[in-house]
């Protein structure tokens, strides 16, 4: 059903990846995905210079531990020596550097980072040349299509990657101005691994199991990364590990839902402690009750919420009684 992905020196069997998400993908999303299977997960993104300032804000963001392996970091910013000077610092930490051309949001982009670079291939092409040249573990790069639907990039800025040693091309197919507008053009995603040697990652509207096997199917990229179709769905990852295993994947039970959701908030209080665990828990609370009956009102009730005990209280009672000890 699909094809290995190798990434440089990095093997990534089945070839799913748990995609950068900011504010979301830390260190307790990262462990519940590889607990249902993920073979790579990534940080966030992470801006260079505060890697290279050591900013406080910014060395939390690359909390990990030795189950958290294989792990990307993705680097942003629009320097070429100030990047491959980040990819320095985080290079022991991760198995994998991946960089930031796609990024829509404006403070990004107003610094010259993120889809910016798609309107400036040459600056693009620098990056890649600065950072192969500083780093030994496999580089790769995330893109759009462009920056708007006319000004289409993509394949000008991976061949240039490519030719610079770039390890594997992720492609959001979306232009900047589309931020997350329409559906992504998978088509593509098809159009770059007709012409590049490197693997092709494709990225976009993936939110079930049968979405991983279909972009596969239609594009016959090298590995499918999984975004908003984790959030309250971890599973997903296990759900395609079952489905290639030739069975059908049955959705979570409320038991099973009520089980990660209390893992995920103990991981979030391992992280960032409980009264920061609380706050954090309410998005992916409200991601984990999404189509089910009285969601709309336990999302009121835990917004009210400060406290870590009666939080715990109020999962247990909406799923109906899972205790503690089992999560
Ligand atoms: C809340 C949020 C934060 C994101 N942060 C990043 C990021 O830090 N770096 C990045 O390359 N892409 C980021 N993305 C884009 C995703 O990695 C992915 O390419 C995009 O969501 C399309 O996939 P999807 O439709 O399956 O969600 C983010 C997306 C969302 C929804």
């Amino acid at each position: 059903m699909s094809k290995s992905l190798v990434i440089g020196s990095l093997a990534v069997n089945p070839p799913l990846i748990l995609a950068p998400m900011a504010g979301l993908t830390d260190l307790a999303l990262r462990t519940l995905a590889r607990e249902q299977g993920a073979p790579l997960c990534f940080t966030e993104m992470i801006s260079a210079q505060g890697l290279i300032r050591g900013g406080k804000n910014t060395l939390p963001l690359l909390r990990s531990n030795s189950f958290d392996r294989p792990l990307g970091v993705q680097i942003f910013g629009d320097d070429p020596s100030a990047l491959a000077e980040a990819a320095r610092i985080v290079e022991d930490s991760c198995d994998l550097i991946d960089i930031n051309m796609g990024c829509p949001v404006r403070k990004v982009v107003a610094g010259g980072a993120g889809s910016a670079l798609l309107r400036d291939p040459r600056k693009a092409g620098k990056i890649v040349e600065t950072v192969r040249k500083s780093i030994s573990v496999p580089l790769t790069i995330k893109i759009r299509t462009g920056w708007t639907a006319c000004e289409s990039t993509y394949k000008e800025i991976a061949c240039i990657a490519e030719s610079e040693g770039c390890d594997a091309v992720t492609l959001h197919p979306r232009s900047r101005a589309q931020m997350f507008a329409d559906h992504s053009d998978w088509s593509r995603i098809t159009e770059l691994k007709n012409i590049l040697k490197i693997p092709v990652i494709g990225s976009g509207d993936i939110f079930a199991w049968s979405d991983v096997r279909d972009m596969f199917h239609e594009t016959g990229c090298d590995g499918v990364m999984i975004a908003r179709g984790v959030l309250g769905n971890p599973w997903i990852f296990a759900q395609y590990g079952t489905a290639i295993a030739g069975d059908s994947p049955l959705p979570p039970s409320s038991e099973e839902k009520c089980r990660i959701a209390l893992r995920h908030l103990i991981l979030l209080g391992d992280l960032y402690g409980e009264e920061c665990a609380v706050k954090e828990m309410r998005k992916h609370l409200a991601w984990y009750v999404k189509g089910m009956a009285g969601a709309a009102k336990f999302r009121a009730k835990i917004n009210e919420i400060v406290s870590y005990a009666i939080l715990i209280e109020q999962i247990n009672e909406f799923f109906s009684g899972v205790s503690l000890e089992n999560a």
